[in-house]
């Protein structure tokens, strides 16, 4: 298949890039490198030892995307967005627009090439404060901050678009706790600035860049006290993105699916099997709850298992192994 991937140089999009070119699809990747660099894009090409042709190009740019997508492209992986749910809060107008609109530009762009087959990045997010675990598809969805309103939009945008008019195939993917990077330590997630997931924070001060992880409560009512998510490894989710690519001709309008590993880990968990991966004693201290963390969220993954023939394959130890060299590897991300 030929696939556009928006978003390509980012952390999830350039896994998706590198798993596409590896199954012997055709991409062309375009990125506005707001978050991201174009070395991740040389390093897939190196990796997958395929030709893959970049695009500098914003999801506002109207005139740009339909230029792009009359090229005629069999799908289209959406990536691109800003995710940062702390700024998200502090720049609402700039999350609406450059997700929301971004996206209604895409789609727009898609329909008038006729190409309307695509797998957009939603998020767990949109099953706001969790009711109860595993979280199915069918949970109640709610937004909590900006980020996750521009998530619930699109989404809302697309079940809008696929019931109004016929052709469209749509597989709304909902990431848990996205981590890990490509086996080879080669390509991987490189936050600007400090890190607010867990993951890289730990990693960042496995190698020195950080004195110590602060752990946001230990009192939450979890086996430890200290919050749990379900982590699942970059290259399972760029799998399941083939995975749901490969059944969209089974897709009648759009359809929304958890990538989950489908059992959640605690902090503290983290921290020890990172520490293993590091060969060495990663520090940390107790610190007040984040406000607006949940205790504890984790998915049901059955219906990826039966709407996409996906599943998770890769543990923790393999997710902090993995993350564990790329950072090693690339002490600063993609600027060492
Ligand atoms: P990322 O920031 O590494 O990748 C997103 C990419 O989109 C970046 O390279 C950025 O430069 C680009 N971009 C942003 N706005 C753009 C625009 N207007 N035009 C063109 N490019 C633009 O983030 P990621 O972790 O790879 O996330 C990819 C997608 O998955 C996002 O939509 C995100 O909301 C979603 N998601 C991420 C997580 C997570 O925890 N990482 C979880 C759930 C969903
Ligand atoms: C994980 C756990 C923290 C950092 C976020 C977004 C969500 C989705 C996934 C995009 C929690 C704890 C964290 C630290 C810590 N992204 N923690 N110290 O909050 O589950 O979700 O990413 O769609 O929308 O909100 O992920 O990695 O920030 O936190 O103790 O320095 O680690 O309290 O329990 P989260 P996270």
């Amino acid at each position: 298949m030929k696939v556009l991937v928006t978003g390509g140089a980012g952390y999830i999009g350039s896994h998706a890039c590198l798993e596409l070119l590896r199954a012997g699809h055709e991409v062309v990747g375009f990125d506005n490198l707001s978050n991201s660099s174009e070395k991740a894009i040389s390093r897939v090409r190196e990796l997958s030892g395929k030709p893959l042709r970049f695009e500098r190009l914003d999801l506002l740019d109207k005139q740009g995307l339909g230029r792009l997508m009359k090229e005629g492209f069999d799908a289209v992986m959406h990536f691109a967005g800003l995710k940062a749910v702390g700024e998200s809060v502090e720049k609402p107008d700039l999350y609406r627009r450059n997700n929301v609109e971004g996206s209604a530009n895409l789609l727009a762009a898609m329909k008038a090439a006729d190409c309307r087959n695509l797998v957009f990045s939603s998020s767990c997010t949109v099953y706001g404060a969790v009711q109860k675990n595993p979280v199915t598809e069918s949970h109640p969805r709610a937004a909590v901050n900006p980020y996750g309103e521009t998530k619930l939009a699109v989404e809302d945008m697309c079940f809008e678009l696929a019931r109004v008019e016929k052709g469209w195939r749509i597989a709304l993917l909902r990431y848990f706790n996205p981590v890990g990077a490509d086996a080879s330590g080669c390509i991987g997630e490189d936050p600007k600035g400090m890190p607010n997931n867990l993951m890289p924070f730990v990693m960042q001060t496995a190698v020195g860049r950080r004195d110590k992880v602060r752990v946001w409560g230990n009192d939450y009512p979890t086996p430890d006290g200290t919050g749990v998510r379900d982590y699942i490894h970059v290259t399972d989710l760029a799998l399941g993105h083939l995975a749901a690519l490969g059944r969209l001709d089974r897709f009648d309008g759009a359809l929304a699916v958890n990538l989950g590993a489908g059992r959640g880990y605690s902090v503290l968990e983290v921290i020890r099997a990172a520490s293993k991966a590091a060969g060495k004693d990663i520090p940390y201290e107790i610190r007040p709850r984040r406000p607006g963390d949940a205790a504890a969220i984790w998915a049901d993954p059955s219906f990826a298992k039966k709407s996409i023939g996906w599943g998770a394959t890769r543990g923790l130890d393999e997710m902090c192994a993995d993350h564990c060299r790329w950072q090693t590897q690339n002490p600063e991300g993609f600027a060492s």
